[in-house]
């Protein structure tokens, strides 16, 4: 017989788990009212358009803009690769020059690298040590050749949170246009689009506790009106910049993870950090070597990144298998990579290949930060046990101390 083990999900930057509530909003769309949003002509079409405009609302209120500036994609590497390359393509006339940062995810540095294919010059800042983005960096990064600024406003693996706000005014004062991948922390903390700065802001449901498969792409309407040039062509959806037919039972999950994420935002916020405190607590208590890594304060409530000397990440992974974890970002979990976020962030090499990145979410308790706390402190305990280096280096601390 097959063994059950408890499993304990600790990896909601990768993805989160989809709320029943969202699951039961979208029920009736994956079955009864299944119709096509675009068609027009009979209740089907209508209830469906109707359903979708409600979730274009409530994702719009997260956020604090006019749900007509909400463009829905497949994610948020759509969302990116449609604000990069559209905006670029729209505005080549104005300028072929793009400012972004050494910390993005890969939908927005490949799409940069396909525009620099393409003649576009692309400005990568560095960090400083916790990872954020230093907006005095990005003002003298502008030239007359601008058009576009894109950062990251909470990081995947360290969990850093950007000065949004400060780098939107420096945008505004420019005339430059300012982007940001903000899938992590949107719905976990501020995340209007005005107290931000931003123009366009790219968005994904699956990090929030929605479905798969959905994301959105605001675009500024007024002040400036943004115009960009759509990636994908046919019946003219979404105001013509992204056609497609509307993947209606996502979008009204994704409506409905807003609407729950927006009145619980705060509670969550809270009970994550105090979670996320403790475990920090619990494991510096019990192993050494150890380096946290992203800013003590200004980061993500559910995120905590470490490195542990003398251990390999990947074995610790494989020694807790009952238990989701990762190394960084999802995308690159399956290898010993390098964390090149690390490495901007000056983190030495050997402690950037081996981050366990911690990712607490909605579902997870005391219990269950107690018990990882436990598991992880004697997981590396065994493995440092093989490491010679280990015991020499320990023995020389201990005769120092
Ligand atoms: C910062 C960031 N941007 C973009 C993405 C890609 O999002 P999606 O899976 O919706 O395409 C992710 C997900 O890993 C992410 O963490």
């Amino acid at each position: 017989m097959e063994k059950t083990f408890q499993r304990i999900y600790m990896d909601h930057h990768a993805t989160t788990p989809l709320d029943p509530r969202v699951l039961e909003t979208m029920m009736p769309y994956l079955t009864s009212e299944f119709g096509n949003a675009s068609s027009n002509t009979h209740a089907f079409g209508w209830r469906a358009k109707e359903a979708v405009e409600l979730a274009r609302q409530q994702i719009a209120k997260l956020i604090g803009c006019n749900p007509e500036e909400i463009i829905f994609t497949n994610g948020a590497t759509e969302s990116d690769n449609l604000a990069i390359k559209g905006v670029a393509q729209q505005y080549r006339r104005k300028g072929n020059h793009l400012i972004t940062s050494q910390i993005e995810h890969s939908a927005i540095l490949e799409s940069c690298k396909t525009l620099e294919k393409d003649g576009f010059e692309v400005t990568y800042l560095p960090v400083d040590q916790y990872g954020m983005v230093d907006p005095q960096d990005v003002k003298e990064a502008i030239t007359d050749q601008t058009i576009l600024i894109s950062i990251i406003y909470a990081s995947n693996e360290v969990g850093t949170i950007n000065p949004l706000s400060e780098i939107g005014e420096i945008s505004q004062d420019h005339g430059v246009l300012f982007h940001s991948d903000a899938v992590q922390g949107i719905g976990k903390v501020e995340s209007s689009v005005d107290t931000l700065k931003v123009d366009l802001m790219s968005l994904t449901a699956h990090k929030m506790y929605g479905p798969k498969g959905i994301g959105a792409l605001h675009i500024r309407s007024k002040r400036p009106k943004i115009r960009i040039k759509p990636q994908n062509h046919g019946g003219g959806q979404e105001a013509n910049i992204r056609s497609g037919t509307l993947n209606v039972p996502s979008i009204v999950g994704f409506g409905a993870a807003c609407e729950i994420a927006q009145s619980e935002m705060e509670a969550e916020a809270k009970h994550l950090t105090n979670l996320r405190n403790h475990l920090h607590q619990k494991i510096s208590e019990n192993i050494d070597f150890m380096h946290v890594h992203g800013h003590p304060e200004k980061r993500l409530p559910g995120n905590l990144n470490i490195s542990f000397e003398f251990v390999e990440s990947l074995s610790l992974l494989e020694n807790l298998s009952n238990i989701a974890l990762s190394t960084g970002s999802a995308c690159s979990s399956s290898s010993i990579e390098t964390s090149r976020v690390l490495m901007a962030m000056g983190v030495e090499e050997e402690l950037a290949r081996s981050p366990i990145r911690f990712g607490l979410g909605r579902s997870n308790t005391l219990n269950q930060v107690n018990f990882v706390a436990d598991q992880l402190s004697k997981q590396v305990t065994k493995l440092r046990n093989l490491s010679s280096m280990y015991k020499i280096v320990r023995k020389g601390s201990q005769q120092q101390a």
